[in-house]
């Protein structure tokens, strides 16, 4: 079943420029099998029109609290009490003073009333009328009556002025708006992940790397905090974003990496390692970076071999659940088992990464999941999937052992 399946999200979009992206929100809501009908004010309508959203949303749009036609049957109230959530985005700084005086001389400011939903508002607008001291006394006095705020964030805007004030990207509305549905089954657990690459510097220029993207590890922290965890994300160099909600801890090397992960670990119900740890490091990097040398065709980097750091996990006395991966080209069942035994781990997550389209870089998985005594396969799917699936296997094995 879908995470938003027959949530009815009653969307307001409000006259910002951010407005251009609702298009794109609905269908990404629609997705996860939410239903959602939109109200626009007056505003919004300058800035995108009425048709896209029916065309997007499939339902028709309102706009008019004096709509002869829609109050026949009290259309206001009727979508009031229809709403399992009232998504107000872009919210301007205009209709958060609604808000916050109680206005209803609209549509939108009437539902906000009318609704006995939760009503959650994505602020966007300068940053300059974000600071003001009205708007910030007004978001004061909606957050103090049950309002909740998502965002606004930090960055460019279409003004030109840098700082806070955009609207959430959708991404992040949409995983806020599928974590605020989820069963929070995961909640006063602390999941610790690894994620990522290592480098092991050569010199101060230089290191020893793979190509892990971050992804899979990424997508099992959003996975573990849209059931509730508290997730702390240990990571190695990556070019993604962090979700927003979990505690991100960046590392570079597998010394470093180790160090912090038996610190969290102590304090972990789960640890997942899904961090492509490099085996060995360079025992003495340069303190200078290395000059090549007339006459000299090859040379020689010592190496040594790095902390095993999930092994080092499975140690401790008061171990959490322990997950492992194993990314093979060959014999994957075979070596997979061989890890979950030598590292004592309660479960290994085994991928082909021989195969294309899958694995290591790529944005999606399958994988074979192993415990002492079961064997579950996980088919190709997106990892955002792939680690919903995941995670609910380990919460159902690790509520088992406990
Ligand atoms: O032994 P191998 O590297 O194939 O094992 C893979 C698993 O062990 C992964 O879960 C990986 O994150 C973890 N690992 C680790 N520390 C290392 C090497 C691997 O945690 N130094």
């Amino acid at each position: 079943m879908q995470i938003l399946q027959d949530k009815n999200i009653v969307l307001g979009i409000t006259g910002g420029i951010a407005a251009y992206k609702t298009p794109e929100l609905v269908r990404r809501l629609k997705d996860h099998g939410a239903n959602v009908r939109v109200v626009m004010t007056e505003g919004a309508k300058a800035f995108i029109t009425p048709l896209t959203l029916q065309a997007v949303s499939a339902n028709a749009v309102s706009d008019s609290l004096l709509d002869p036609q829609a109050e026949l049957a009290m259309g206001h109230i009727e979508l009031a009490k229809w709403a399992d959530l009232l998504l107000i985005a872009p919210t301007t700084a205009d209709v958060i003073a609604k808000l916050a005086a109680g206005l209803a001389n609209d549509l939108l400011s009437t539902l906000c009333l009318a609704t006995a939903a939760p009503i959650v508002v994505c602020p966007a607008m300068n940053q300059q009328m974000w600071h003001a001291k009205a708007t910030q006394a007004n978001i004061n006095t909606i957050a103090a009556r049950d309002i909740t705020l998502w965002g606004p964030a930090e960055g460019e805007q279409a003004c030109g002025d840098i700082g806070k004030g955009r609207m959430l990207e959708v991404d992040d509305i949409v995983s806020k708006t599928c974590e605020f549905f989820s069963v929070k089954s995961l909640a006063n657990q602390h999941w610790v992940i690894t994620a990522g690459p290592t480098r092991e510097a050569i010199d101060p220029v230089r290191y020893i790397s793979n190509h892990s993207s971050g992804k899979m590890g990424y997508a099992i922290a959003q996975a573990a905090l849209n059931a509730g965890a508290k997730v702390t994300l240990i990571s190695g160099p990556v070019g993604i974003t962090a979700p927003s909600a979990c505690q991100l801890i960046n590392v570079e090397s597998a010394v470093q990496m180790h160090q912090q992960a038996m610190k969290m670990a102590e304090s972990a119900t789960v640890f997942i390692a899904c961090a492509a740890v490099a085996d060995y490091r360079v025992e003495n990097i340069a303190e200078q970076k290395i000059k090549k040398q007339a006459g000299q065709d090859s040379m020689k980097i010592n190496l040594v071999k790095n902390p095993d750091i999930v092994a080092d996990v499975a140690q401790l006395a008061n171990k959490p659940f322990t997950v492992g991966f194993a990314a093979e080209t060959q014999d994957v069942e075979q070596y997979a088992l061989g890890k979950l035994r030598n590292k004592n781990l309660d479960m290994i997550a085994a991928n082909d990464v021989s195969k294309a389209g899958q694995g290591f870089n790529s944005s999606d998985n399958a994988i074979t999941v192993f415990t002492a005594d079961d064997k579950h396969d996980i088919a190709l799917a997106s990892k955002h999937e792939v680690a919903k699936q995941l995670v609910a296997f380990i919460e159902a094995k690790a509520e088992l052992k406990s």
